[in-house]
């Protein structure tokens, strides 16, 4: 039986990029679906599974991660539609890269309000039917930026994905005795349109050396690819990690492995 037949899961920023791939990746292991996004083509997405998994049961909601009741509301459809909820997947994020004396207010409010507060206000809205149901899972996009690295141009970015470190690990302990398990993701690179957005910000003449001069200094010697992401949500949301919480997941191809560019020998 395909691992998470029966359960029902709300994937936010599911339109595009690693949210995507998460949705496909729980359409194929028989989830209901309620996909989440500020962007009206995630109505697209649904139809899209549709056509490949004509079984599948899937909802979306448009709206915004910062707004608590967008959550709220697509939280209260899910159950409507589906009678419950067991796992989220809160995977909505932004960032926009700039010198941190050039980076105004707006853009650090920015990462707040949708990297730190979307989280919470995820959580926050669907907990209360994880309770109900005597379990669920969350699984966070975290980041390794922030947490383990960063690069120039993140401070914005790094601060709030490192903050969700904290919240997965405070969440996690505040609710193991009530069958809720809390992990985080901490994705190297994946190519998203997050990433060629970023791309574009380093290097406008010539973004495509940005993604090939990341690729180069991956151990793996690529970018992640969104599904390979959407099988590590997939295994944290399902029963097969029953005894896993509290956990940061490092899936970065092993980007943060070398210890030099120049020692060694093999
Ligand atoms: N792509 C990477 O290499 C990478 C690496 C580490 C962590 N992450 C994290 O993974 C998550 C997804 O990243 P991605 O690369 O797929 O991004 P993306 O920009 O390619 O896609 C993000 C999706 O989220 C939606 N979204 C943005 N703001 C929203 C909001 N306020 N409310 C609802 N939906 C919103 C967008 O419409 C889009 O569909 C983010 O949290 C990101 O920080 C990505």
């Amino acid at each position: 039986m395909a691992k998470l037949y029966g359960k029902t899961a709300l994937i936010t920023g599911a339109a595009a990029g690693l949210g995507k791939g998460i949705a496909e990746v729980y359409a194929k292991y028989g989830a209901q679906l309620c996909l989440f996004d500020l962007d009206e083509s995630v109505n697209d997405l649904k139809e899209e599974l549709l056509k490949q998994y004509p079984d599948a049961a899937i909802i979306t909601y448009v709206g915004n991660v910062a707004k608590f009741d967008d959550l709220k509301k697509a939280v209260s459809q899910s159950v409507e539609a589906f009678g419950g909820l067991d796992i989220i997947c809160a995977n909505a994020g932004v960032c926009r890269l700039a010198p941190f004396e050039e980076m105004s207010d707006e853009v650090r409010d920015l990462h707040i309000d949708v990297n730190i507060k979307g989280v919470w206000n995820t959580c926050k809205a669907a907990i209360p039917e994880l309770l109900k149901r005597g379990k669920g899972a969350i699984v966070i996009a975290s980041s390794v930026t922030g947490d383990l690295v960063a690069d120039a141009g993140e401070t914005a970015y790094a601060l709030s994905k490192a903050a969700l470190v904290g919240l997965t690990k405070a969440l996690a302990v505040e609710y193991a005795d009530r069958h809720i398990r809390v992990n985080c993701s901490q994705l190297g690179y994946a190519r998203t349109p997050m990433v060629e957005k970023m791309a574009i910000e380093t290097n406008p003449d010539n973004p495509e050396a940005v993604i090939d001069d990341i690729a180069k200094a991956v151990p793996l010697k690529r970018l992640a690819k969104p599904q390979e992401v959407g099988e590590l949500f997939a295994f944290l949301g399902s029963d097969e990690a029953s005894y896993i919480t509290g956990g940061q997941f490092v899936i970065d191809g092993g980007s943060t492995l070398p210890e030099t560019v120049s020692m060694g020998t093999k």
